[in-house]
């Protein structure tokens, strides 16, 4: 007899996404944060609280003549990340229509703390639909980056338009203590490098570093991880990795400005 699938903890918000490659890994969020599957089963429940919202950025993606909209196959485990680490600050790379950003913002929304900056360089759909040629997540005719993202949900939101060549260091020095830093955006091993090394002395002990479409990027991923000294943590079989950044790490500036209850909890 087939086995049934153990009822997940947002169920209903897979539902409402419509992408069941964003089913969560609750062992990966687990293992990214270091506390227990309950409690990562418990922060993804969270986004049950939002089908409308998350049902307001489907029907806003559609509009724009995209049929799905997990760019990125995490969505969910973004937010229950937020909302374990309840980060200060989230810095991120590439936003596209802003499927991660919404994801992060509403987190940050039911912390009542912390704040996002995203940078994004813009790629523009050609004509009115897109060529099997571009890819999906250069901006439709009329559509500005993070295009998707829900008015309400923007009040704890920097977006920064440009290459993140030239935006990340000022972005990173004035974004500092980061406790989750995701890289999106362009993917080479050369870029990814560059940005690990700019945000690295900014990281809070114990942030979370994330990279997407990892099998474009070489071993950068890879050789940042073991110059901090911890493993890689792969989401499932996908590109997508993260690690945990160890306690010490950065300069005496940025450590002093870690949240006394960050070391607590
Ligand atoms: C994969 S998409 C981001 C998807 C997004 N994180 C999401 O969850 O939907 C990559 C984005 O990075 C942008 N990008 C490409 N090169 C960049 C660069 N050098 N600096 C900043 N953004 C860049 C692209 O135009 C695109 O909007």
């Amino acid at each position: 007899m087939p086995q049934r699938r153990k009822a997940g903890p947002c169920d209903q918000a897979l539902r409402q996404l419509g992408d069941t490659r964003a089913r969560p890994s609750i062992r990966w969020v687990a293992a990214l944060t270091g506390v227990a599957e309950l409690k990562v089963r418990d922060a993804l429940a969270g986004v049950e609280q939002h089908l409308e919202r998350l049902a307001d950025i489907r029907a806003r993606h559609e509009e724009g003549g995209r049929e799905f909209y997990a760019q990125i196959r995490a969505p969910f485990e973004l937010y229950a990340l937020v909302r374990l680490l309840r980060p200060k600050f989230v810095v991120e790379t590439g936003v596209s229509s802003g499927v991660s950003s919404a994801h992060f913002l509403l987190a940050l929304r039911d912390n009542r703390h912390g704040h996002l900056h995203s940078i994004d360089l813009p790629t523009r759909q050609k004509a009115a639909d897109l060529a099997a040629t571009e890819s999906p997540v250069s901006l439709p005719p009329g559509r500005e980056t993070g295009w998707a993202v829900p008015t309400a949900l923007r009040k704890r939101w920097d977006l920064h338009l440009g290459p993140s060549q030239d935006l990340l260091p000022e972005v990173a020095r004035s974004a500092r203590p980061i406790g989750l830093f995701l890289h999106d955006s362009l993917h080479t091993p050369e870029h990814l490098t560059f940005e690990l090394e700019t945000v690295r002395p900014f990281l809070v002990p114990g942030s979370v570093v994330l990279a997407d479409n990892t099998n474009w990027t070489g071993t950068a991923f890879d050789e940042f991880a073991a110059s901090l000294g911890v493993p890689v943590l792969r989401r499932g079989r996908s590109s997508l990795v993260g690690l945990r950044a160890p306690i010490m790490n950065g300069p005496a500036s940025a450590r002093a400005r870690t949240p006394r209850s960050r070391t607590k909890r």
